[in-house]
C-alpha cells in the first residue's frame, strides 16, 4: 500500500524533500508562495482517501522556499469525515518513506487560554489526545517504529525554541501551549471546554494529534503551530462557526506565512 504511493510520487519528483509542511483550515495560501515544481492531487495517489472539508484542497506541492526543497500538504484528512486513523496518517508514513525528517504541522484551533485572542499563533508544546482512539492501535508496523513509542519530546524542543526566536525576530507575539484533540465534528460544549481548561489545555481542535503520534512512531521531528481562529465554546457569549474559523485564518495568514518562512529559512537541513 505504501510502496505503490511512494513509487508514484517518486517518479514525479526529481529529488527527495526533507521537510514537509501540513497546512490546516484556511492556511493554504503558503502553498502559493512556494516555487512549485510539481503538484500532485491526493486523488491521483494510489491508496489515498479523499478529503472533503471546505478550505482543504487535497494536494501535495513539491517546491522550493529559501533553497529548501519542501513537500507542502495542502489539506488533510480528518477523523470526523469518517476516515480511519490509518487513512488519516497514511501521508505521514508516505513522508517517512520519502525521507522526510521534519514535519511542520499547522491547524486551526479554538482558544481556551483566556490570554489568547483570535488571530494569535500558538506553538504546540504538547498535546492531550481525547479523540477516543490512537492511530497505532492494532498490529505494530515494525518497519516504521516500535510498539510503544515514547511521546516525551514529541514536539521537538529545539524546533520550538528556534520557532520562538524566529517569531521574536519578525516581531510576532507568539503564544505557546497545550493542544487538546477532540474528534468533532460538533464543536465542544461550554462544559467540555471548562473541563479541558481544568486539565491544562490551552487550545482545542479536531486534527493534528493522529499525525503527530505517527510522526513520533516513525522518528519524524515535529513542529506544531495552531492558529487560534476563535475563542472556544463558552469563553465568549457567542456561537461558533466554521466561517469564523476560515475568516480568522485568512486574517492571520500574513503572520502565519511570515513565521513559517522564517522557520524554513532557519532550518538546518543538509542535502
Ligand atoms: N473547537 C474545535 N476545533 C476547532 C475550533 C474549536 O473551537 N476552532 C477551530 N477548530
Amino acid at each position: 500500500m505504501y510502496d505503490r504511493a511512494y513509487n508514484y510520487i517518486k517518479q514525479r519528483i526529481d529529488k527527495p524533500p526533507k521537510v514537509a509542511i501540513i497546512l490546516g483550515s484556511g492556511l493554504g495560501e503558503l502553498s502559493r508562495q512556494t516555487k512549485s515544481d510539481v503538484t500532485i492531487d491526493f486523488s491521483d495517489i494510489p491508496g489515498f482517501a479523499k478529503a472533503t472539508v471546505e478550505g482543504h484542497k487535497g494536494q501535495f506541492i513539491f517546491g522550493e522556499l529559501y533553497d529548501k526543497y519542501l513537500m507542502v500538504m495542502n489539506g488533510r484528512l480528518h477523523y470526523y469525515e469518517g476516515h480511519s486513523m490509518k487513512d488519516i496518517t497514511f501521508p505521514i508514513r508516505l513522508m517517512r518513506k520519502l525521507g522526510i525528517k521534519i514535519v511542520i504541522i499547522t491547524n486551526a484551533a479554538g482558544g481556551i487560554n483566556r490570554a489568547f485572542k483570535p488571530g494569535d499563533l500558538m506553538i504546540i508544546k504538547d498535546h492531550i489526545n481525547l479523540m477516543g482512539t490512537n492511530p497505532l492501535l492494532g498490529k505494530n508496523m515494525d518497519q516504521f517504529g516500535p510498539r510503544f513509542p515514547d511521546l516525551c519530546n514529541t514536539y521537538d524542543r529545539e524546533l520550538i525554541s528556534m520557532a520562538k526566536k524566529c517569531a521574536d525576530k519578525i516581531g510576532l507575539n507568539i503564544k505557546s501551549g497545550i493542544y487538546a484533540a477532540m474528534s468533532g465534528p460538533s464543536y465542544e460544549t461550554p462544559a467540555e471546554i471548562k473541563m479541558l481548561s481544568c486539565i491544562g489545555a490551552d487550545a482545542v481542535g479536531m486534527s493534528t494529534v493522529p499525525e503527530v503520534i505517527v510522526c513520533a512512531h516513525c522518528g519524524i521531528k515535529v513542529l506544531g503551530i495552531s492558529c487560534i481562529t476563535n475563542m472556544a465554546a463558552g469563553i465568549l457569549d457567542k456561537p461558533l462557526s466554521h466561517q469564523e474559523v476560515l475568516d480568522t485564518a485568512d486574517r492571520a495568514k500574513d503572520d502565519f506565512i511570515g513565521l513559517i518562512k522564517a522557520v524554513v529559512n532557519n532550518l538546518d537541513i543538509r542535502y
